[in-house]
């Protein structure tokens, strides 16, 4: 009933997270075999279209992701590439905090040394009609170590959207990242959803 009311108040509660547990999701069946799962759901006063635009919009996540600094499109070589819009099968280059840093943040905000990571992706899909964006850790390493992180919204149809994002790592590197990371990766996750909420709500940025 909580969760419930929380959606259907969003837009009065606006300044508040919900992260809810009902099992309406716009995310894609999880893969099985995952060694430990880290997700968000965050409702948002904003249309699916400006939720979406901003999860595209890699050059502008450093303004208000605590998380993702810099998530760059680039050549196999590296190379950052003129068109930084994401494409399905075109490499992804990202710079990420873990523990996220602190809000607030802005593009100007620098990197805590000690909990930066870098990380190298294929982008996997880009459905702007499904609200659906993911990507996938490389090399991708069948029983080593695999991880497709999934971000999606969708439209309460009150006024309201819901960003979900989800990644399920494999694997038995899997175990050694859940024992080091997972509980600061799942901090990265709920902060980039409130820092998303926050773009979208206060519209400054
Ligand atoms: C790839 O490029 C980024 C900057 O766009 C740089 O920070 C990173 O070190 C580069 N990686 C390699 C392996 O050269
Ligand atoms: C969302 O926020 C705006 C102000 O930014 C407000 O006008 C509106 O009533 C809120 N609720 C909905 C359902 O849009």
């Amino acid at each position: 009933m909580v969760i419930l009311r929380s959606i259907l108040t969003c837009c009065v509660l606006s300044t508040h997270v919900f992260v809810t547990s009902s099992q309406a999701t716009n995310l894609p069946p999880a893969p099985s075999g995952g060694m430990f799962t880290v997700d968000t759901r965050v409702v948002i006063n904003s249309t699916a279209a400006a939720a979406y635009q901003a999860l595209i919009d890699f050059p502008n996540y450093a303004s208000w992701n605590p998380f993702v600094r810099a998530a760059i499109v680039i050549s196999p070589l590296n190379l950052t590439l003129p068109d930084q819009r994401p494409v399905e099968g075109k490499d992804l280059y990202l710079r990420v905090q873990i523990p996220p840093l602190p809000f607030p943040v802005n593009k100007n905000t620098p990197d805590d040394p000690l909990a930066t990571q870098l990380s190298y992706e294929k982008i996997t899909a880009v459905q702007p009609k499904l609200g659906r964006l993911a990507w996938k850790f490389q090399p991708d390493t069948p029983g080593v170590f695999q991880a497709e992180r999934w971000q999606a919204v969708s439209d309460l149809g009150n006024g309201c959207v819901l960003y979900e994002s989800r990644e399920v790592f494999i694997g038995a590197a899997a175990v050694v990242l859940r024992e080091t990371m997972g509980a600061n990766l799942q901090k990265g996750f709920d902060a980039q959803g409130l820092g998303l909420k926050m773009l979208l709500e206060d519209g400054s940025k």
